[in-house]
């Protein structure tokens, strides 16, 4: 074995291990190779080869397939089971002989060069498995930094559920106290006092909403929401949306419109989820709406036994770049401090979960200050799957 000179200089250098037992072949391939100025190492047997890999780290191995002692086989095998090493591509150099070729590659090399070679052939032949380990350590890179934000968002959810189950008692009871006072068991309550309950009231509803918001996801994302089957009139799903919102417009001054061209519709699914999905949809409506528009709540039947919500705001709406984030957890187009809406970014990511586990889809179509359109496909009988072949959800720009 032995090394060239090494030029000091502050670029990285590629660096090349030449294995070969014949030292002329090892001198052709570095003379070949020297305009390239890669930083090269030589060694003349497969247990140098490993022991200066380790120490090391080559970007690229040509090694011979014929070496006495351990073959090229051996050592490549060696190279590829060593968890401490990196992706090294491995050229195998050969003399003609196409089994040994073959064997080669099989046995992990990842190309083979035969013996004697155009320097041109080489020079691109090793440039070539340069790019493919880039390929490989860029694509490893990624893997792991995944990996790093699939934890991250492990510990976020597992400390948000932590924090809602322990908020969730405590929050029970300030609500509960607060009826028994709002309903005057503990006297009679003056116009001031009951307004002040009544807020208290109301606060206390938005955060143990916010709350249950995210429980449940957290509830499906473990396979733990049960769902249950029932049947009822989207009449009777209109009035109570209408009852519920209503106020939350009454205070924004917007006017809801629903409208339903047949009034006999029916719908076996789970009534509570279905309302869940519509309020969470409507109130955005009306949150990114300006004050004296209008949003329309339409249902029809559609084709392949569905119904069809439709929810039309002309609100500020949302940029298409965007629109791929609406469903992700804790993603708000504006989430500065300062930003003008309430919310925490829970709504659509539970929307979108839930309408997957009702075998549903989800379309949106939005433009900035122009308004949005949600559209939700609910199958009439629940278990009856929409015929997608994709995904459940698709997302409509
Ligand atoms: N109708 C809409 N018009 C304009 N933007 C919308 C509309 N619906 C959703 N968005 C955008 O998508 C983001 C995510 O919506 P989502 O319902 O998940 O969160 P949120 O309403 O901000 O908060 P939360 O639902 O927790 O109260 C919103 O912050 C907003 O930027
Ligand atoms: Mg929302």
């Amino acid at each position: 074995m032995n090394s060239p000179a090494l030029k000091s200089s502050n670029k990285y250098k590629t660096k090349l291990l030449i294995v070969d037992d014949n030292s002329n072949n090892r001198a052709a391939l570095s003379y070949w190779l020297q305009e390239e100025n890669y930083e090269i190492l030589h060694a003349n047997d497969g247990i140098s080869a490993l022991k200066i890999t380790e120490t090391f780290i080559p970007d690229i191995i040509l090694l011979d397939y014929n070496l006495p002692g351990m073959d090229g086989v051996e050592v490549c095998q060696k190279i590829r089971s060593n968890p401490k090493l990196p992706f090294i591509p491995v050229i195998m150099t050969t003399s003609f002989a196409p089994e040994a070729n073959i064997m080669a590659l099989e046995q992990g090399a990842d190309e083979f060069i035969i013996m004697p070679i155009m320097p041109s052939e080489l020079k691109s032949r090793i440039k070539a498995m340069l790019r493919l380990k880039k390929a490989v350590s860029e694509s490893t890179e990624l893997i792991k930094e995944n990996k790093k934000l699939q934890e991250l968002d492990k510990i976020k959810s597992n400390f948000v559920s932590k924090v809602s189950h322990e908020l969730k008692t405590p929050l029970q009871s300030i609500l509960g106290y607060t009826d028994i006072l709002k309903e005057g068991l503990q006297g009679e309550l003056n116009y001031q006092q009951k307004l002040m309950i009544k807020q208290i009231r109301d606060a206390g509803d938005q955060l143990l909403n916010l709350i249950t918001q995210l429980l449940d996801v957290e509830k499906i994302e473990k396979g733990e929401l049960e769902i249950s089957s029932e049947v009822f009139s989207i009449q009777t799903l209109f009035n109570y949306l209408s009852q519920v919102i209503n106020p939350m417009a009454i205070k924004k001054q917007v006017t809801l419109n629903f409208v339903l061209e047949d009034k006999d519709i029916e719908l076996m699914s789970d009534k509570n989820i279905v309302q869940r999905i519509l309020l969470n949809i409507i109130s955005n409506s009306i949150k990114f709406s300006k004050e004296n528009t209008k949003i329309f709540i339409s249902a029809k039947e559609a084709k392949d036994n569905c119904i069809e919500f439709k929810i039309i705001d002309d609100g500020k709406g949302i940029s298409k770049s965007n629109i791929a984030y609406i469903f992700d957890k804790f993603w708000q187009e504006d989430d500065s401090i300062t930003r003008n809406y309430g919310g925490v970014g829970i709504g659509l990511a539970l929307v979108k979960k839930l309408v997957v586990l009702l075998g549903g889809q989800i379309f949106v179509d939005s433009k900035p200050n122009k308004g949005s359109t949600f559209r939700v496909l609910l199958s009439k009988e629940l278990n009856n799957y929409l015929p997608v072949s994709m995904e459940n959800l698709q997302v409509v720009v």
